[in-house]
């Protein structure tokens, strides 16, 4: 598959990172922007070149991943010219199926994908929106792909990736508060990340365990599970996060900027 990349930031690196770093991964064109990151990509991996333009990325690719931001996407697609063979993958979050077939004429697939930067270690799922066989085994190379049917049901899943800065958050100020507390902060950092490596395993390892029946299986009643799970119940904290990622829904559904 000859793939190519418009935008290349934080997840087209990601992606051409998990994609280089154990098998070839066929040819990889990026566009020139941003120069750096494209020329760090191009340095360490033989199978990547990069296009002198965002139209010779076109050229030279069967499969064209646009990776730019919401707020230029359709000024940059308008400068483009889309071949009938051409299957395009949309990262774009905030923009539906449909914008995008309009923008990318006469391309004959379009699907739309939400990675995680986590695919650069080739981990991690990716939602895709249609099925799409030659889609989904380019992100089940980058981790685990799910086909959705459903466009609003993908863009509850897009909506759902917006918790990674306060997952790392929530990360820090348990670190923080260790090392407040006396833990020197390389000793802090490594428990809260085992200890989380060990929680996300052992959801992973009971699939059919529901998030609510692991939380009852880590608290002890009258314990200090139950009373931190109290205390942040009662302030708020979960709440709090369900009205923010229903106004992430909203902005995407709105087609809005991110
Ligand atoms: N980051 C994530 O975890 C993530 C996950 C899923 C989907 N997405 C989606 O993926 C898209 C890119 O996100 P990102 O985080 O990778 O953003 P980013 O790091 O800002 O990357 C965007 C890239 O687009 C380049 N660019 C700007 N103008 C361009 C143009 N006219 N032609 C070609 N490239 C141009 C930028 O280059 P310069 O730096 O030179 O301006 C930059 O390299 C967004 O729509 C986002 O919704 C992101």
């Amino acid at each position: 598959m000859k793939l190519g990349f418009v935008g290349c930031g934080t997840i087209a690196s990601a992606m051409v990172t998990g994609l280089c770093s154990t098998r070839s991964a066929g040819p990889i064109t990026l566009s020139p922007r941003n120069a750096q990151v494209a020329a760090g990509l191009a340095s360490r991996f033989a199978d990547v070149q990069i296009a002198p333009t965002n139209q010779a990325v076109l050229d030279a690719s069967e499969v064209v991943v646009l990776a730019v931001r919401p707020q230029i996407a359709s000024g940059v697609l308008s400068e483009l010219r889309f071949r009938p063979d051409h299957h395009v993958v949309s990262l774009i979050a905030a923009l539906p199926l449909e914008c995008i077939r309009s923008g990318t004429t006469p391309a004959a697939l379009v699907t739309r994908a939400v990675p995680l930067p986590s695919v650069a270690l080739r981990q991690g799922p990716t939602a895709i929106h249609p099925p799409t066989q030659l889609i989904k085994a380019l992100f089940e190379a980058l981790g685990t792909a799910i086909e959705l049917d459903d466009e609003s049901e993908f863009d509850a899943f897009a909506a759902a990736t917006a918790i990674m800065a306060s997952y790392f958050t929530f990360a820090s100020t348990v670190s923080g508060w260790m090392t407040r507390n006396g833990v020197a902060p390389d000793n802090a950092r490594t428990y809260v990340g085992e200890m989380l490596r060990g929680m996300a395993a052992t959801s992973l390892a009971a699939p059919d365990r529901s998030f609510n029946a692991l939380a009852e299986e880590h608290q002890t009643r009258g314990g200090l599970n139950e009373q931190v799970l109290q205390l942040t119940t009662r302030d708020g904290s979960f709440v709090a996060l369900d009205r923010a990622l229903d106004t992430v829904l909203k902005r995407l559904q709105a087609g809005a900027s991110q």
